[in-house]
């Protein structure tokens, strides 16, 4: 009985998913797919002897390995040869025309700019994941591979017996910025490019990290003995009936064409559409389609002759690094920052630029005084690429990376493994203080009118505040005397601490800084535990069985709530009457429970951040991007156009703020 539920819910999860990650097409609402996850789970507990490792609870991550074991690769890895202009790719065509002697047909590509993996598949299901590693082997990442929900488990349709598909993984541009933006909440070092940190979370040891990310793949490759289809377009099309997620030529992320004419267009088109796509590319990549055609131009011993890449131009212009500083954050992180001669670059005026840590300083051997190539490509931050030693002065002194805090002047530590140093004097180094009050008082968190950052600085040197709760015990009298400080602007501070007393308890929760606990966990929290007091108490086990909670927010919470400091502030601010239980809503309802909306728009009876809780007050979701998952979009005056364009596009039922409130009514 338990099997062949196991095994039914096995195949109806497998498909979709299929249908949801790779044909982009939602056929049950999210809360139906984690109920039919979850009971699956709870059997595959109960009966590990029916589970199938190839089960889709496999994707939620949570295996560990010690060590990537070696693997030889069956077909060895190559690369393409790259080309910088459109002469080059000129002189591939007439190449290719010349030594084949015939009418040739090729396909134009996305080149992909992630990290090149190639996946074997026997009897229809997934063997192992080998990443590229020297060419000749590589190393089997397949624990992380599984949790990438694109990549098929189980294969569909009629699939070769034995066969190795390569593709390219990548981080989608919004999974990265998500990424970042939690990064930055916890005042962690920002990762610099989507294709180094896909690289990185592919190489994790612990899976749950990848399954929290959300890599995606694209396939371009297969590699096998007896198939029957004899061109490169055909059979990549043939692979989306087996499963897997390939580039369409609805979207033009692939095109066949017989003529130079056709893939300089190509070209052409996406140097300037890239910008638009929701991951990156650094290039385009033409093969020839027929696989005799192939054969017969062979291989370089690093390339095919078949196939050429065309890479897109990173815009990058020269400049003097004047001087490295340093940042404290308010965990104690240091992140060297280089100060640049202004220059400008794709558009604006770049001044600094990060250097991430010490080893990447060292490794380029950066100096003070260097000329150095400053280089934007779809990153955020501008990055270092490389020195111009031919500009450097010869009496150019080493570099030399500090020691001490350069605010406290403590030791800095390095713990084995990490990347950053830190400061470890988290109670007496004044910008970690600091930092942690401006943290609290901070929009999205305490949102305390009255009071900015350089306030909170000249508290702290009055010897006013040392933690968020001495903010609730400050007087009229103490503040009065300070410079700049005038009645109003006092009174108008202790109204606003006065009332961030009501701010929702998730709210306070993300306010208290603790690491990787950013608004999103925050809420997710206070909505599982309802009060401070639960989660104090809650075990390691209970935190990770939350959604969305891993392994390391778990371990952050314990950590936190184990030092005496830390309870003795949350006690005092309990004291002073801050929220921290969740407030019990007499409206709530569960009446759009399971439903996602995305709002948009201006609206009359509602200001969207009222719409938007009014959904979550009722039980639906609110996601900020249309995709098939939406079920409705609540349109407002002045909504942008694509995103109306969109919701037609992918039929999502499109409604007005009176509809909606007929919804709940
Ligand atoms: S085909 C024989 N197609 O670029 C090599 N590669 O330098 C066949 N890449 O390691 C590779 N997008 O990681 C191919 N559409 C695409 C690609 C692509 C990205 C990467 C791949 C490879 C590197 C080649």
């Amino acid at each position: 009985m338990s099997k062949q539920r196991i095994n039914e819910l096995t195949k109806l999860l497998q498909d979709y998913n299929y249908q949801y990650y790779v044909m982009d097409n939602s056929v049950v609402s999210d809360f139906e797919f984690d109920s039919l996850l979850k009971e699956l789970q709870e059997l595959e507990e109960k009966h590990p002897e029916f589970a199938s490792a190839l089960s889709p609870t496999k994707r939620v991550g949570g295996d560990v390995t010690k060590k990537f074991e070696q693997v030889v690769h069956k077909y060895p890895m190559l690369s393409l040869s790259n080309s910088y202009s459109k002469e080059d790719i000129i002189d591939f065509e007439t190449r290719i025309k010349k030594l084949t002697n015939d009418e040739i047909e090729y396909v134009c590509e996305l080149k992909y700019d992630g990290v090149a993996i190639g996946i074997q598949y026997i009897n229809g299901e997934f063997h192992q994941a080998v990443t590229r590693g020297d060419g000749s082997k590589g190393e089997n990442v397949s624990t992380n591979v599984k949790t990438i929900k694109s990549i098929p488990l189980k294969l569909r349709g009629d699939f070769p017996g034995d066969f190795e598909i390569r593709g390219e993984i990548f981080f989608p541009l919004k999974n990265f910025e998500k990424l970042n933006k939690l990064r930055a909440a916890n005042d962690e070092p920002l990762y610099a490019n989507p294709r180094n940190t896909a690289s990185g979370t592919l190489k994790s040891l612990d899976s749950s990290i990848a399954a929290e990310r959300g890599l995606d793949c694209f396939l371009y490759g297969i590699y096998g003995e007896n198939i029957e289809i004899n061109n490169h377009f055909d059979l990549v099309n043939k692979a989306e009936e087996w499963g897997f997620k390939v580039p369409r030529v609805e979207t033009n992320y692939i095109r066949k064409t017989s003529t130079i004419e056709g893939i300089l267009e190509f070209i052409d088109f996406w140097d300037v559409e890239r910008k638009k796509l929701p991951f990156e590319i650094d290039g385009v990549v033409i093969k020839v389609n027929h696989y005799d055609n192939q054969n017969r131009l062979g291989f370089t011993a690093k390339s095919p002759r078949w196939a050429i890449a065309y890479k897109f131009k990173a815009e990058r212009v020269s400049t003097i690094l004047e001087k490295v500083t340093y940042q404290v954050g308010r965990t104690g992180a240091i992140t060297p920052v280089a100060n640049l001669i202004p220059v400008q670059l794709g558009g604006t005026t770049v001044k600094r630029a990060s250097l991430h840590n010490a080893d990447i300083i060292e490794k380029l051997d950066i100096r003070e005084g260097d000329t150095v190539f400053v280089e934007k490509g779809g990153e955020i931050i501008p990055k270092i690429i490389s020195v111009d030693l031919t500009k450097r002065p010869i009496d150019l002194q080493l570099f030399e990376y500090i020691s001490h805090c350069p605010d406290c002047n403590s030791q800095l530590e390095r713990q084995e493994g990490e990347a950053n140093h830190y400061c470890p004097n988290d109670t007496g180094c004044a910008v970690q203080i600091t930092g942690r009050i401006q943290h609290f008082i901070s929009r999205k968190a305490m949102n305390i009118d009255g009071l900015g950052t350089e306030t909170i600085e000249v508290l702290f040197e009055q010897g006013l505040i040392k933690n968020a709760a001495d903010l609730y015990e400050l007087t009229f009298d103490q503040l009065i005397p300070i410079e700049r400080m005038a009645e109003k602007s006092v009174n108008n501070m202790l109204a606003g601490i006065e009332s961030s007393k009501h701010i929702p308890f998730e709210k306070v929760l993300f306010a208290l800084g603790i690491r990787f606990v950013g608004d999103t966990v925050a809420k997710k929290l206070a909505r599982h535990f309802g009060t401070i007091d639960n989660i104090i108490q809650a075990s390691f086990e209970t935190l990770i069985e939350v959604d969305e909670i891993g392994d390391r927010i778990a371990q952050s919470l314990i950590d936190y709530f184990a030092k005496p400091e830390n309870l003795e502030i949350v006690n005092r601010l309990k004291e002073k009457g801050l929220q921290f239980e969740l407030a019990h809503n007499e409206d709530a309802t569960e009446k759009l429970k399971g439903f996602v909306f995305v709002v948009s728009g201006v609206f009359d009876k509602f200001s969207r951040d009222e719409l938007k809780k009014s959904i979550e007050d009722n039980g639906g979701k609110v996601s900020s991007s249309i995709s098939s998952k939406t079920d409705y979009l609540v349109a407002g005056d002045k909504m942008g156009p694509a995103k109306l364009k969109k919701a037609e596009k992918l039929e999502v039922k499109i409604i007005d703020e009176n509809k909606y409130l007929q919804l709940i009514d």
